[in-house]
């Protein structure tokens, strides 16, 4: 174990000293950011696709078939998850490295708006957000929050049933956020992966992208991901709440002692 803990301080002191010298950092994040906010994953222990089949349940053909199906099983219980989710350390620490200047985009597959609360001003949604809600027919948006779970699915004021702004499983990605993600990806100098098990694309794609054009890309997670030992040039194994504060922590230090000299 102890090995362990001096591989790991040992990878921190080096992703600061990494991404203290750039202006160009940006970061792919997936559910495992907001795991210590109180969301599950979808995948591995005590993931939401251990429990529902998201071919049954996330799919836009499985929605189409039957809304009420869907909102009862699936989009109830994420909305009493994400109603109650606050910003953790790791979305704190990625504010921050956006204050000082390092960090600027961040390309997220999650869709519980956690990144904006935290203070991230440039997050693009890869999978849309569940802080909307949107008429299948009229097209209007309304916030969740505002919606209520007394009717069953929910309607808009025109009668067409509502669905949350995000990505259903079957649905393109929103061609704007793709193309962005493609560009900032290639114009990066360092991308760090956080958080996302790196298998549905085409999110998993953008740090073969980066890496491609001379980016370092760095990841946080507990796990090795098909990234690791090929694109991601050095995996940092823990969770991303303590390791992105000691990353920030480290930063801090060596600017502070850049500006002393
Ligand atoms: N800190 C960092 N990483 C963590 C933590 C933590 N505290 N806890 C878990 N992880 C890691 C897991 O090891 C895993 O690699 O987060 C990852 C979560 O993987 P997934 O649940 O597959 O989430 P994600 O990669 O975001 O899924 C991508 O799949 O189902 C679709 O639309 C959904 O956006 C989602 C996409």
């Amino acid at each position: 174990m102890k090995t362990e803990n001096i591989i790991m301080e040992d990878l921190i002191k080096k992703a600061a000293k990494d991404i203290a010298g750039s202006n160009k950092v940006i970061a792919l994040t997936g559910a495992g950011v907001s795991v210590e906010s109180g969301i599950p994953p979808f995948r591995g222990e005590g993931g939401l696709w251990e429990k529902i089949d998201p071919m049954e349940f996330a799919h836009i053909d499985a929605f189409l078939r039957d809304p009420a199906k869907v909102w009862n099983i699936l989009i109830r219980e994420m909305k009493d998850i994400v109603d109650k989710a606050r910003p953790n350390d790791a979305h704190k620490g990625l504010s921050k490295l956006e204050k000082l200047g390092i960090l600027n985009v961040i390309i997220t597959q999650n869709v519980d708006g956690l990144h904006q609360m935290a203070g991230n001003s440039d997050v693009i949604e890869f999978h849309g957000n569940f802080a909307w809600q949107k008429c299948l027919d009229c097209g209007k948006k309304i916030e969740t929050f505002k919606i209520s779970l007394n009717e069953i699915p929910p309607k808009c004021s025109c009668g067409g049933i509502l669905r949350p702004d995000c990505v259903f499983f079957g649905e393109m990605i929103p061609p704007e956020h793709l193309m962005r993600s493609r560009k900032v990806s290639y114009e990066c100098d360092i991308m760090l992966v956080i958080g996302t098990s790196a298998l549905v694309q085409p999110a998993a794609y953008m740090p073969v992208i980066a890496k491609e054009s001379g980016a370092i890309v760095i990841e946080i997670n507990p796990e090795s991901t098909p990234l690791t030992g090929s694109i991601s040039n050095y995996l940092i194994r823990g969770n991303a709440g303590k390791i992105i504060k000691e990353i920030v922590a480290e930063v801090e230090r060596l600017m502070q002692s850049i500006k002393n000299v």
